[in-house]
């Protein structure tokens, strides 16, 4: 059997979620591409509830940055310090008028997932994040009413170096001495039963 090394396989087992971020700006055309993969992702009865708002402004960033909420295992010190912080976020809206809520969110994960996936094929790192001032931030964004914000994506150049290690009795993610995060993940053979 020919065994891919390349390709999605490699991109969702080397993918890690990255807070540490180079102070480098992403182009256009890898913002556009990384919604066009969200925009193509599955969709409960096809509905297509999703909408995005891609800020790049540096001053719209400092604002959104003030709102989220970082690693909450290890915090602060999860928290990208000045220098290292996103460079671009997206905004993940739901539009009520168009979702059935059962449903949008599993729309949302199938969406972020390809994003993540994306960015991560091009280098850039990316964090999903749920803990975020959603009031606030949706002022600052200026969305209407009729839109529930559900996530923010940061995103950038990735600057640090995580990796996934067997779960050993925790599921928290640590730094070691060298700062690098450690990710417990369970082991394939606790997952899962072929019968
Ligand atoms: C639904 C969801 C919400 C998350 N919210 C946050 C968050 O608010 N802040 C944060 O720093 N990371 C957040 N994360 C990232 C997780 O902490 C991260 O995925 C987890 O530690 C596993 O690491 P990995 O993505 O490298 O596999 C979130 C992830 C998911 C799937």
């Amino acid at each position: 059997m020919h065994i891919k090394k390349q390709g999605v396989y490699k991109t969702i087992i080397t993918r890690r979620t990255i807070r540490c971020f180079k102070q480098k700006p992403l182009s256009a055309f890898i913002l556009k591409r990384l919604i066009n993969a969200a925009r193509l992702a599955p969709s409960a009865a096809n509905l297509q509830p999703l909408e995005f708002i891609v800020v790049c402004n540096q001053s719209i960033c400092n604002k959104i940055f003030l709102n989220l909420k970082w690693a909450a295992y290890i915090a602060p010190e999860g928290t990208p310090t000045a220098g290292k912080r996103p460079v671009a976020y997206i905004a993940v809206l739901v539009a009520r008028t168009k979702a059935r809520l059962k449903y949008a969110a599993y729309d949302v994960g199938a969406a972020v997932q390809n994003i993540l996936l994306t960015a991560w094929e091009h280098g850039i790192g990316a964090c999903w994040i749920q803990s975020i001032g959603r009031r606030k931030i949706k002022k600052i964004l200026n969305t209407r009413e009729d839109y529930r914000l559900d996530s923010i994506i940061a995103l950038g150049y990735r600057d640090e170096w995580p990796v996934a290690e067997d779960f050993k009795g925790t599921v928290k993610y640590w730094k070691d001495k060298k700062g690098r995060l450690h990710v417990p993940k369970r082991k394939l053979s606790e997952v899962y039963k072929i019968i």
